[in-house]
């Protein structure tokens, strides 16, 4: 049961020295993403829920499960956003995009999906991802992997699995389907109850079902890029010549098909052993939306790395964010006159941005106290200010690793410190 100050379950409170790790991850997001001309985009988080609903499926298991769903008070349904892929589809139709013209975007920030939590799948997660709108070529799928696996080798995720496969176009859908429905139908009655509603609303979903016995049926399964037309083979074929080109490494998993149903053409998943195989550390591919208002449809390709699954990897990669001390230098105001001179020398520091995180004591409690205080906070130095000090210009300065005490002046002290 929890209490009531728990953070909801598969929500999080993130305290340093965890939030180091957050805030080093979108410095290295920034310069690699824009080193590939990719702008940073924040779109709202939530959206009307028709966005998600047209462009996700109404068969997925986000649309069907997942949304946190609520209507305004002007009686318009509004959704979380569980992805960030239609928001910044939206955001660009919004903008206009013109014939021909291109845009690259990176994003990151909260998603909200309702799921059974555990360590890696959060009801409020954060996903780092990239959208390229308007580039229709394969040679850009290609660059796309390969800036991930050139992300994730900067934040020190070295050896990524990358898993890749086509989907191919809507008009080479049918034959697919046909495909593994005749290969699934004698097996129905042995499958999980998930696969047989599937069968009938979403036959390629059987192929990546986590269920054992379904799995291994699935193993057996046409492969979708086998069945695919020659456009949809020809455009897979660059697809792995660029990564070739590029020197990516790469696995063609022919059951990847992916969860979101507005994926065309390449879709792929980045695994890594010190996140545990069974989660993708990001996932994405070639899409293509119909915003409303108009009947073309944009097409873009991208991604989303979970921050979290990011950060759970870096850890079990031993590259997780050392802890700070709460304060630096500690303060200890002597009596409530000598309050306000200590705040002053906190300011001081501050504004000469010496003496690293600087906290001075407000309570006026007994010095001893103070002292626990500055102990707790893990701070090197200490200065203290009581009336005798303050009469003669000076400060006193403990040094806490080896106790040393000693009178400065006190316009010298920042030199000191
Ligand atoms: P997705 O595979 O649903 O794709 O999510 C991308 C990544 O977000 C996952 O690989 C995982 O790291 C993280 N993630 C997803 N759900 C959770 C969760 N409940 N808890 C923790 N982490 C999670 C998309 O969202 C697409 N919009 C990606 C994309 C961009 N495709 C094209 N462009």
């Amino acid at each position: 049961m929890s209490t009531s100050t728990e953070p909801l379950p598969g929500t999080s409170d993130i305290w340093e020295p965890e939030v180091f790790g957050w805030v080093e991850l979108e410095g290295i997001t920034r310069e690699i993403f824009g080193r590939y001309g990719y702008q940073e985009l924040r779109t709202p988080v939530f959206e009307r829920t028709e966005v998600f609903v047209r462009n996700l499926g109404d068969e997925t298991d986000v649309v069907q499960k997942e949304m946190y769903t609520f209507e305004d008070r002007g009686g318009r349904s509004l959704t979380l956003r569980p992805e960030g892929t239609a928001g910044v589809m939206r955001a660009v139709a919004n903008l206009g995009l013109g014939p021909g013209e291109e845009c690259r975007v990176f994003y990151m920030g909260p998603m909200f999906r309702g799921e059974r939590p555990s360590a890696g799948r959060r009801r409020q997660f954060h996903q780092i991802g990239v959208e390229a709108v308007g580039c229709n070529s394969p040679w850009m799928d290609a660059e796309t992997i390969a800036m991930l696996v050139h992300y994730l080798d900067a934040l020190g995720i070295k050896n990524p699995k990358v898993m890749i496969n086509s989907r191919g176009l809507p008009e080479d859908r049918p034959a697919v389907a046909q495909a593994l429905k005749d290969y699934f139908r004698p097996h129905l009655p042995e499958m999980c109850d998930d696969c047989k509603r599937r069968f009938e609303t979403n036959v390629w979903r059987m192929l990546d079902c986590k269920c054992d016995v379904c799995h291994q049926l699935a193993l057996n399964a046409p492969r979708i890029a086998d069945l695919l037309g020659e456009e949809s083979k020809n455009f897979f074929k660059r697809v792995c010549d660029g990564l070739d080109r590029l020197g990516v490494a790469y696995e063609i998993n022919p059951r990847l098909v992916r969860g979101l149903d507005y994926y065309v053409h390449t879709v792929f998943e980045i695994t890594h052993p010190a996140l545990g195989s069974q989660d993708a550390i990001a996932g994405g591919g070639r899409y293509r939306m119909t915003m409303p208002g108009s009947n073309a449809p944009i097409e873009g390709i991208g991604f989303a790395a979970g921050i979290e699954r990011l950060l759970m990897t870096r850890a079990g990669l031993g590259l997780a964010p050392a802890a700070r001390t709460a304060a630096d230098t500690f303060i200890i105001a002597m009596g409530e006159a000598s309050i306000p001179s200590a705040l002053q020398l906190a300011g001081e520091l501050r504004h000469k941005g010496v003496g690293g995180r600087v906290m001075a004591d407000v309570t006026g409690r007994s010095m001893k106290a103070q002292f626990r205080s500055a102990n707790k906070s893990g701070a090197k130095k200490v200065l203290i200010l009581g009336e005798s000090e303050i009469a003669e210009g000076v400060v006193t300065l403990k040094d806490m690793t080896d106790s040393s005490q000693k009178q400065v002046k006190r316009d010298e002290i920042a030199s000191m410190l």
